[in-house]
């Protein structure tokens, strides 16, 4: 979607962060902008950041509740008319500990947030988007996690990973219409996500039998804090890496090249797990669908920012 002026955003998470962020650069290109957020305190504050409040419209939603999902894309076609650009962004950072540790509980809201509301989100807009037909695109927010694992953190690395799987299909199965996909796995940027992920397990899981306030994670053996503090980005850097992707319809959004060696050792890993074996012609022939998926091939190179 290379213009923006004039078209409607529906955020989910919109209320802080990297969302709110997106929301105020959406405004900025002449957008209109839906956010939805499942904390009404949050909404106040982020309402109050704007100062021309008649291209925003603000909604309280669980994005695991799909109902109310649906109701929230009513209302917000009814407030601004189509949406054209869905931005799955409402995420938490999942309880920490070995995958055989984390409560069944914790599991759940874990997939519910970051990957199944995911689902749901396209589930409802894309139908939407195909039948307005004005051009549309999803961006599903994932992680550097989905890239590199991080160790302890299974339940975020695996919710994240997916996302890429789902837009990578999305790509495939949306090629020839007028409605494009990406994935965003940003790496740090400032945030509310530490803080925010502990009042939204509870939200989730207070009532649980043996249910404690998350502790503050354990710094890692020789992390440097203060070094790490200095280099985390601005969110509202991660809104201009965003919206450039979808104006260049990326498949892949990314923000920092300090990530591609580790991915690039992960693949070449990959790479050498396929046996020593010359490929069969026929196989490859007649498996055409499943032994390459052409659609990836339309991300090209994405220069510096500055560029
Ligand atoms: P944030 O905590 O400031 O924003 C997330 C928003 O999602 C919050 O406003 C929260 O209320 C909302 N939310 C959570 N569960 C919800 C639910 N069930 N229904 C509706 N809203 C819900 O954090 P941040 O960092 O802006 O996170 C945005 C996305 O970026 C998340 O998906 C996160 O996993 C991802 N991310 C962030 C990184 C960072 O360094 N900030 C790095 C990698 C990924």
């Amino acid at each position: 979607m290379e213009n923006l002026k004039g078209k409607t955003a529906f955020i989910t998470g919109g209320a802080s962060g990297i969302g709110l962020a997106l929301a105020h650069a959406c405004c900025e290109e002449g957008m209109k902008v839906v956010i939805a957020d499942i904390r009404q305190s949050a909404i106040d504050e982020a309402l109050a950041t704007f100062t021309d409040k008649s291209s925003v419209h603000a909604l309280m939603l669980d994005v695991t509740d799909r109902k109310a999902f649906e109701k929230a894309a009513d209302e917000a076609e009814a407030k601004f008319g189509n949406i054209h650009l869905l931005v799955n962004n409402a995420g938490i950072g999942c309880a920490r500990g070995g995958l055989w540790e984390v409560s069944y509980a914790q599991t759940d809201v874990a997939l519910d947030i970051n990957l199944t509301a995911v689902l749901t989100g396209l589930q409802i807009f894309i139908p939407r988007m195909l039948k307005h037909g004005e051009g549309g695109h999803v961006v599903s927010t994932a992680s550097k996690a989905a890239l590199i694992a991080v160790p302890g953190c299974g339940l975020y690395n695996l919710t994240k990973q997916a996302l890429i799987s789902m837009t990578e299909t999305l790509v495939s199965d949306l090629q020839g219409t007028t409605v494009g996909a990406s994935v965003f796995c940003p790496g740090p940027f400032k945030s509310s996500l530490g803080q925010t992920s502990g009042e939204i397990e509870k939200i989730f899981l207070e009532n649980e039998p043996g249910y404690k306030e998350p502790e503050a994670p354990k710094p890692r053996p020789g992390f440097d804090m203060s070094a790490f503090e200095r280099n985390t980005r601005p969110a509202q850097e991660a809104a201009v890496r965003i919206l450039r992707g979808v104006k260049r319809n990326d498949l892949y959004i990314f923000t920092h090249s300090e990530f591609k060696k580790g991915f690039e050792d992960r693949v070449n890993a990959m790479l050498r797990a396929f046996p020593d074996e010359k490929p069969n012609e026929e196989f490859c022939n007649a498996f055409g669908f499943l032994v390459s998926n052409p659609a990836i091939t339309q991300q090209t190179q994405v220069p510096a920012l500055d560029n």
